[in-house]
């Protein structure tokens, strides 16, 4: 949830990097935008609406060779999208500009206070109180970097925090529960919430911890900890170049992504079968020490994957159970020292399940991240860390990375449960194979076409596809802002079933032919015989297709893995109806990629 930047340097003028940056970074919310330039004096330019919104309504004669400067891409949590509530604030006489990602828990208290000495506040927002405490504190004779450690002294909460003063070539930033990561380049240094908002510039960083300050100047940047000791950071270098980040000739970053699953699933898999064997070997992993049940916490999509997984324990004789990470509590789940508590998060930054994750941390148990991004904070919150591998994600629709929790978690489902299978490990292996040729043959855009204007979408599966009609549905509503259901196929006719008419295509995915592909059919026909068009998603086995007005065909494959091949067939039935209603297909209303507030 919202987008911060930060850069110091001598190579280019602060305008430029920033709204470059903020370009990357508008994943995370697309509110409003707006740059601090500390040239000398501060100039803060901030408009509502997306950055072009901020682009068009900047002076050319800004454009200049700003020595430092921060910038914000907002997601809204407190006041609505305007002007006045986008960032940054700044204190009455203007003399420190802030941006912030997260939440001020003690705003309300620490915005009373001011008020009550005197201060007027020019947004609804919670961040505002920052300059103004910063101000507070210069008043009485702080410097600058006093100040701001005195203000973040008094604000609880999540926060990413950046901050330029006038006359200070410096860039001064906080963390704690907020990601922020620091990038060191030639002759100049970066800040900003995710790495791609300065890839283009240096692939050299360093992750802040929870608690830290940093500062960067012309030529050095500084981090210290909560008491002002200096830190021995790590320099770390990341594998992704500035390429990945583009949309390399798609419209959209979204189609772009589901075209990329075959890449991303090889390098999920890259050294981590073993032919002979039939296991697999996953760093770090068999070393953990746990006993079941498993609990997976996810939210949204990876919710879906932690579903599946769960299912696949348990068919490999290992109790697990998948949770919403905001409906678990420690409390109602009793976690001991040997309890094994999974995180799946493509961003590792999700607030909901970085809480549930530090409550199993104090309470003892051992913690696992499954994620995308590499020094994110749940890879460093937990005790271990299974890259997902996907490269990465610009759109806010998850798609490559559902791909890859999926195969990821199945490498863990086998290592964990000790399943070895030949088998498994040549279906493992045949996926992205297969994956391209749903994609080289699909005919979702025909499909979409027919169906674009219909009063709802419905999706069912049984066992290893309920997860797949349940995320077929989130991606439709998502991208579409129509109504879109997903189901436990068996469930159709216990109250969803007085739904379904002509105007609400119903898409099943049927793979095989045993007993639970009969019963799908069976549900398949239920709702044909109420003229309502079904849409089997199929690898063909079975004789679903004469009872469906049309089939989006995938590969055969055992159960499990047509639950990967299925739902890209899925992917692509959203991205199109969402294409042809004209829609922000990768920013899609109200959202944003990584949700940083429960
Ligand atoms: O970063 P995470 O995987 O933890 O994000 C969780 C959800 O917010 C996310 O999966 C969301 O549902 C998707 N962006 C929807 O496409």
């Amino acid at each position: 949830m919202c987008g911060i930047v930060g850069y110091v340097g001598t190579d280019q003028g602060a305008t430029d990097v920033l709204l470059e940056g903020l370009s990357q970074l508008e994943y995370r919310g697309y509110d409003s935008a707006g740059v601090a330039l500390a040239d000398p004096s501060i100039e803060v330019h901030k408009k509502a609406g997306e950055l072009s919104s901020l682009e068009s309504a900047l002076p050319e004669s800004q454009l200049g060779d700003e020595p430092a400067g921060i910038g914000h891409t907002r997601w809204s949590t407190h006041g609505a999208p305007s002007d006045a509530n986008a960032h940054p604030h700044t204190d009455e006489l203007e003399r420190v500009a802030v941006v912030h990602n997260g939440i001020i828990g003690n705003y309300q208290e620490l915005r009373d206070e001011l008020t009550t000495a005197g201060i007027e506040f020019d947004s609804e927002t919670d961040t505002e109180v920052i300059p103004h405490l910063i101000g507070s504190f210069l008043e009485q004779g702080q410097t600058n970097a006093e100040a701001f450690r005195s203000a973040i002294d008094r604000v609880e909460g999540s926060y990413a925090i950046a901050a330029v003063f006038e006359g200070d070539e410096t860039v001064y930033a906080a963390r704690n529960e907020s990601p922020l990561v620091l990038g060191l380049g030639e002759n100049g240094y970066y800040l900003a919430s995710d790495v791609p908002a300065f890839i283009e510039y240096t692939d050299r960083v360093i992750y802040l911890d929870d608690g830290e300050f940093a500062r960067l100047t012309p030529d050095r940047v500084v981090v210290t900890d909560d008491t002002g000791d200096v830190v021995d950071t790590t320099i770390e270098t990341i594998a992704w170049d500035s390429e990945e980040t583009g949309k390399s000739g798609y419209d959209h970053y979204m189609l772009k992504e589901i075209h990329e699953q075959p890449t991303a699933l090889r390098q999920c898999l890259r050294g981590r079968l073993e032919e002979l064997s039939g296991g697999v070997s996953l760093e770090n992993i068999d070393e953990m020490d746990w006993n079941p049940p498993i609990r997976l916490v996810a939210c949204g999509t990876s919710y879906h994957a932690a579903a599946f997984a769960a299912r696949l324990f348990r068919d490999w004789g290992v109790p697990a159970q998948a949770f919403l990470a905001s409906e678990f509590t420690a409390t109602e789940i009793p976690l001991s020292a040997d309890s094994l508590v999974v995180g799946v998060t493509q961003s590792g930054e999700t607030a909901d399940t970085m809480r549930a994750l530090r409550e199993a941390n104090r309470a003892g148990s051992t913690t696992l991240a499954v994620t995308n991004v590499v020094g994110s904070s749940a890879a460093r919150t937990c005790d271990e860390v299974l890259y997902i591998r996907a490269g990465p994600e610009i759109g806010v629709a998850a798609t490559k990375t559902f791909a890859s929790q999926q195969v990821a978690l199945m490498l863990l489902a086998a290592e964990l449960s000790n399943h070895r299978s030949r088998e498994l490990i040549r279906e493992l292996r045949t996926v992205p194979d297969q994956v391209q040729a749903v994609l080289d043959n699909s005919r979702a855009k025909e499909i979409a076409t027919e169906y674009r204007n219909a009063d709802a979408y419905f999706f069912i599966g049984r066992k290893h596809h309920r997860p797949v009609a349940l995320e077929g549905a989130l991606k439709m509503k998502e991208i579409t802002y129509k109504h879109a259901e997903g189901f436990a196929a068996g469930e159709l006719k216990h109250g969803p079933l007085a739904l379904v008419s002509e105007k609400t295509p119903v898409f099943a995915v049927v793979t095989g032919d045993g007993p639970i592909a009969e019963k799908t059919i069976g549900n398949v026909k239920e709702v044909e015989a109420r003229d309502t068009p079904v849409i089997a998603v199929t690898d063909g086995v079975s004789d679903v297709g004469r009872y469906a007005d049309h089939v989006l065909e995938v590969p055969p494959s055992t159960g499990i893995t047509s639950a990967i091949t299925a739902n890209v067939q899925l992917q692509l039935v959203s991205y199109w109806v969402a294409n042809e209603l004209g829609r922000s297909i990768d920013k899609p209303r109200h959202l944003a990629k990584s949700v940083t507030v429960e």
